[in-house]
């Protein structure tokens, strides 16, 4: 397979980790993470575009524009994950092999974390990993890929 293309998807308030909530989202930047994802990406042949938007329109169209371009998407909806029947709908549209990510163990929080209603168009659901489930997610997700015909 040629190089594959990764979309991964920040939702809100992600942009403040390595400050926000360190019990639940560990101290390493968001920048961090994906520098991370970058070097194993280029060790497995593949290529990251990130993007993080606190607007859910932006997430939305960032999905539409996927369906274009990327093999494959890593999500992180942060609170959206629990009732954004928007970002469902565009995942769901992209089509594409993707998936979800969260840093803290959202099975183990408040019960209205516990639901997400991306999780199922997803081949997996990595939580309560910290920065580490995102290079966990992309070690999948490019399993998935070069198992695909
Ligand atoms: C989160 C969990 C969500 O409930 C929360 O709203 C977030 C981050 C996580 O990564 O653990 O913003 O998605």
């Amino acid at each position: 397979m040629e190089e594959c293309r990764i979309l991964v998807l920040n939702g809100p308030n992600l942009n403040l980790l390595g400050t926000r909530d360190p019990e639940h989202y560990g101290l390493e930047t968001l920048d961090s993470i994906v520098d991370r994802l970058k070097e194993r990406a280029s060790v497995r042949g593949a290529v990251i575009t990130h993007f993080q938007s606190n607007h859910e329109g932006e997430l939305i169209e960032a999905l539409h524009e996927a369906a274009g371009w990327a093999d494959g998407i890593i999500i992180n909806p942060a609170a959206y994950t629990h009732y954004s029947y928007a970002i469902r709908d565009a995942l769901q549209a992209a089509g594409l092999p993707a998936v979800e990510v969260h840093l803290s163990d959202i099975s183990d929080r408040e019960p209205w974390r516990r639901e997400s209603v991306t999780e199922d168009l997803c081949i997996s659901q990595i939580s309560g990993k910290k920065g580490e489930g995102y290079l966990e997610a992309l070690d999948l997700l490019l399993d998935h890929l070069a198992e695909l015909p």
